[in-house]
């Protein structure tokens, strides 16, 4: 055989070869593939070894460099093709069948996000967005522009926690008011869910950081017969059809100030230990913005007047889920969740 012949059979066996062995779909086609080409015994490889022989001494180096570069190029597409086949088709990680099968476990909202995610709900149908503030406060936010005096008592240290140098925890969500008057022009309607801190002892009823749930609405021409009559919706929506009242109470920023109960649903009003016999649980504190804030705010009090209220989420899922200790809501106790986990 002379050098030309040669040279075209192995240009011929390296082209079949590679698409043989690059097409193998699976690892029987490719074992099929390496025994045609790279077999020991007849592969074609083999062969074209053997015609070597019959190649004349001064085309040999010539012919058998051809022919070593086209094995080693077979050869390493058989090795890469292997590899990818491998890691196709190799178990994802040895499991153990026989283990007995695990119930599904998935997470689910704590009882205060479901009450504060229903309240949120109930506003929003009527009209109100949802705003948020910091909880590092400034004095004044918290305090001085809510029209506390300076020596009144929730500004004692034994009642706030107060920051290194400057500020402190909010101990309510009003200060929110102040911000979103600044902010926004009337008519305004925010509902500001967040945590407040106070220092408070941890018992069955108290804890030191909770939920509060702020509202506000100001435009011209709200009066108490608009914060009545939303937050009797309110109640409404949230406990079912239920009897509320309003009982006088004293906020610096509202006046007048009024409490909110609503009927015990647990004993229908008749006196049970959830409402501590009295058949009424009270959910909110509310009032007419106090003139003094909106002036600070910069709102013509003379134009505009509007309503606030506060209430505690906590205090809510309690009465609502017959919670007997406000502490477990912060346990994280899977089986007390689990129960009212939706
Ligand atoms: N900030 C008051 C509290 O924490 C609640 C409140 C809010 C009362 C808005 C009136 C109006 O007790």
């Amino acid at each position: 055989m002379n050098l030309q012949d040669y040279i075209a059979q192995a240009d011929a066996l390296e082209r079949d070869g590679s698409a043989a062995l690059q097409g193998a779909a699976d690892a029987d086609a490719l074992e099929a593939a390496r025994i045609a080409f790279l077999g020991d015994r007849q592969g074609q490889v083999k062969t074209l070894q053997e015609a070597l022989r019959a190649i004349s001494k001064d085309d040999k180096p010539a012919a058998g460099k051809r022919f070593n570069e086209a094995r080693t190029r077979l050869e390493s597409l058989h090795a890469e093709r292997k590899t990818s086949l491998d890691r196709a088709t190799a178990p994802a990680a040895a499991e153990d069948r026989s283990l007995p099968a695990r119930r599904q476990w998935r997470g689910a909202k704590h009882p205060v996000t479901l009450v504060i995610e229903e309240i949120e709900g109930i506003f929003r149908e009527l009209g109100f967005t949802v705003a948020q503030g910091p909880q590092a406060e400034t004095e004044w936010y918290n305090f001085g522009a809510l029209n506390f005096p300076p020596n009144h008592p929730a500004l004692d240290a034994h009642d706030t926690m107060y920051l290194e140098g400057e500020g402190l925890l909010r101990t309510h969500t009003s200060p929110v008011q102040m911000r979103t008057l600044q902010k926004y022009v009337p008519p305004i309607r925010v509902l500001i869910p967040g945590l407040v801190h106070r220092r408070d002892p941890f018992d069955a009823s108290h804890a030191p950081s909770f939920e509060q749930i702020e509202g506000l609405c100001v435009d011209e021409g709200i009066s108490f017969v608009d914060l009545k009559a939303t937050l009797n919706r309110f109640a409404e929506r949230l406990f079912g059809a239920s009897r509320t009242r309003f009982r006088p109470s004293f906020f610096p920023f509202t006046e007048p100030s009024a409490e909110m109960d609503v009927q015990c649903g647990v004993c229908g009003g008749s006196g049970c230990a959830t409402c501590k016999g009295t058949g009424w649980i009270e959910i909110l504190g509310a009032g007419m913005v106090h003139p003094k804030v909106l002036e600070a705010a910069g709102i013509d009090s003379e134009r505009y007047s509007g309503w606030a209220f506060g209430m505690g989420p906590a205090r809510i899922a309690v009465s609502r889920y017959g919670i007997p200790d406000i502490r477990i809501l912060y346990d994280s106790d899977v089986r007390f969740l689990e129960q009212i986990a939706e």
